[in-house]
């Protein structure tokens, strides 16, 4: 058993462990890639400020998102093809998340379906809705979320075009892999993963094959969102979506201050401040950087989240200090999925919260919800002065 410290080991396992095609997908940005290095770049820039002499027994990093007990207030974010960095890996995910108290995000476009991961779970998940044309089966899936007693929905808003990745065109990125001479090869020196998805028969988008029409490949995420996704899709379609599903509806995707307005007087429960991890608009500012100008256009009219760019307890200390009232993490969980399936996942919180913790106590605070900017040392030019 290999000694695990950060979420770096594990991502360096992931990239043992995994099939090229599949680490890359989860390692890319769009285009240059400088938002998705940015995402990571910007933490570095905030600094801790140091508190001594002060009782640090009894702490608490507990909380609530969206009125949800959180052992602490990070959750797991949609990722796509998740059940391709491990079999049946949202499952895994789902259920590492739920014995470790934090939510759980299943993607649209995950491998297993919704039906799945409720059957092999009992805490109720969230469903990541990306909106389609059609119509129909909007309606459906947002119904079949609700019957498989989900808890939220999470609309993401800043995807109905594909960021170009440079990577996954240069791979042939497809779920599941095609059977071409590199690809059988790279999975050659996979052998874990080989066995696992030998064993099941989730291998391909469990979401939507079967339940949406009119699309070409079948196998390839840029069919899907090329063909299917709705490039219509606006504050009017947005209230549809709502009225439909009827319950607490997360807003991801918000990395401006008008659009955050927008989305709090919309009624949104929470808005995750959002680059999609650097993997749409190249380009764009890292999301740790935009919060602070959210905050204190939203604070208290919605809860806001932020994802993009968390590797670290760290790093969501940082957030929350910044007013975050909650954080997602992807990629850092997905490296854990891919070098140990669930154990990963339980370990890449375990990381996490163990850092967030010690971090907490050494920056002189008990609860984590006295967490402030008076925690923090922040360059004065970090939010930029842009024209
Ligand atoms: C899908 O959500 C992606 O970012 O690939």
């Amino acid at each position: 058993m290999p000694v695990i410290t950060c979420i770096d080991d594990l991502k360096r396992l992931h990239a043992r462990r995994t099939p090229r095609m599949f680490y890359d997908y989860a390692e890319s940005g769009s285009y240059t890639e400088q938002t998705f290095r940015e995402n990571v770049t910007d933490f570095e820039k905030i600094r801790l400020r140091q508190k001594v002499a002060v009782d640090m027994s009894n702490r608490s990093i507990a909380g609530e998102m969206i009125g949800t007990p959180v052992t602490m207030p990070v959750a797991l974010a949609p990722v796509g093809l998740t059940g391709m960095q491990s079999a049946d890996g949202e499952i895994k995910a789902a259920r590492a998340a739920e014995k470790f108290g934090v939510p759980f995000t299943l993607s649209t476009m995950s491998i297993c379906s919704i039906e799945d991961v409720a059957a092999q779970t009992t805490a109720p998940f969230w469903f990541q809705l990306y909106v389609m044309r059609d119509e129909d089966f909007v309606d459906r899936v947002i119904d079949r979320a609700r019957a498989a007693g989900c808890s939220a929905l999470v609309l993401t808003l800043d995807l109905q075009i594909l960021g170009q990745r440079h990577k996954d065109l240069k791979n042939g990125l497809s779920a599941p892999p095609k059977l071409t001479i590199p690809n059988i090869l790279n999975m050659m020196t996979k052998p874990e993963w080989c066995l696992g998805m030998l064993g099941t028969r989730r291998r391909s988008f469990g979401n939507i094959v079967g339940h949406a029409k009119g699309v070409g490949d079948l196998s390839s995420l840029s069919s899907w969102t090329a063909e299917q996704f709705d490039p219509q899709l606006d504050w009017k379609k947005i209230a549809r979506i709502r009225d439909r599903w009827g319950g607490k509806l997360i807003l991801k995707g918000v990395l401006d201050v008008e659009d955050a307005q927008r989305a709090a007087d919309f009624g949104a429960d929470a808005i995750v401040v959002s680059n999609h991890g650097g993997r749409q608009l190249d380009g764009a500012l890292s999301s740790i950087r935009m919060l602070p100008s959210i905050v204190r256009a939203v604070k208290g009219k919605t809860e806001i989240w932020l994802d993009s760019g968390i590797r670290s307890g760290q790093d969501v200390l940082k957030a929350l200090a910044l007013g975050a009232d909650g954080t997602m993490i992807g990629r850092s969980y997905i490296y854990g999925l891919g070098a140990m399936g669930e154990a990963g996942v339980t370990t890449a919180l375990e990381v996490i919260r163990k850092e967030l913790d010690t971090t907490m106590a050494l920056c002189g605070e008990r609860d984590i919800r006295n967490l402030g900017p008076h925690n923090l040392l922040v360059p004065k030019d970090f939010e930029g002065d842009w024209a």
